[in-house]
């Protein structure tokens, strides 16, 4: 599976927004990287724990500029957070449980979502912001 990096056509437009989409991507190849060489499981979960942790702070910073600004699709846009952010929870749980996890699938899943929020939805608001404030 190769690994997704960064580049200027999943820019949103808002810098700090950007940064910290360079930041999560960055932590999922690197939890990819970790499982695919066979890191100490105790390594693996710091960097799950981490994603958790940090996935929380982004969507709450992304929720606050979208409501400072008035996005009219906030609701929905919190709700698909709320899925994702929910899923990391739980991935991270059954790895420090101790339980099976599928290092494949959950690094599809965790890549997938992430670049095509960011393509799909991100962008969206991206594009509202633009039409308000460029
Ligand atoms: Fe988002
Ligand atoms: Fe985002």
């Amino acid at each position: 599976m190769p690994l997704v990096e960064w580049n200027e056509q999943l820019s949103v437009g808002v810098p700090e927004m950007d940064q910290q989409h360079v930041k999560l991507i960055g932590m999922i190849n690197r939890l990819h990287e970790a499982m695919r060489t066979g890191e100490a499981a105790g390594i693996q979960k710091t960097i799950l724990g981490e994603l958790v942790t940090y996935t929380k702070v982004h969507f709450a910073a992304e929720e606050r500029m979208l409501d400072l600004r008035k996005y009219p699709h906030l609701a929905a846009h919190k709700l698909l957070h709320k899925y994702f952010t929910d899923k990391v929870v739980e991935m991270h749980e059954r790895v420090v449980a101790g339980k099976m996890v599928s290092s494949v699938s959950m690094n599809t899943f965790l890549q997938d979502w992430l670049v095509k929020h960011i393509q799909h939805e991100d962008k969206k608001y991206g594009q509202y912001l633009c039409g308000v404030a460029c």
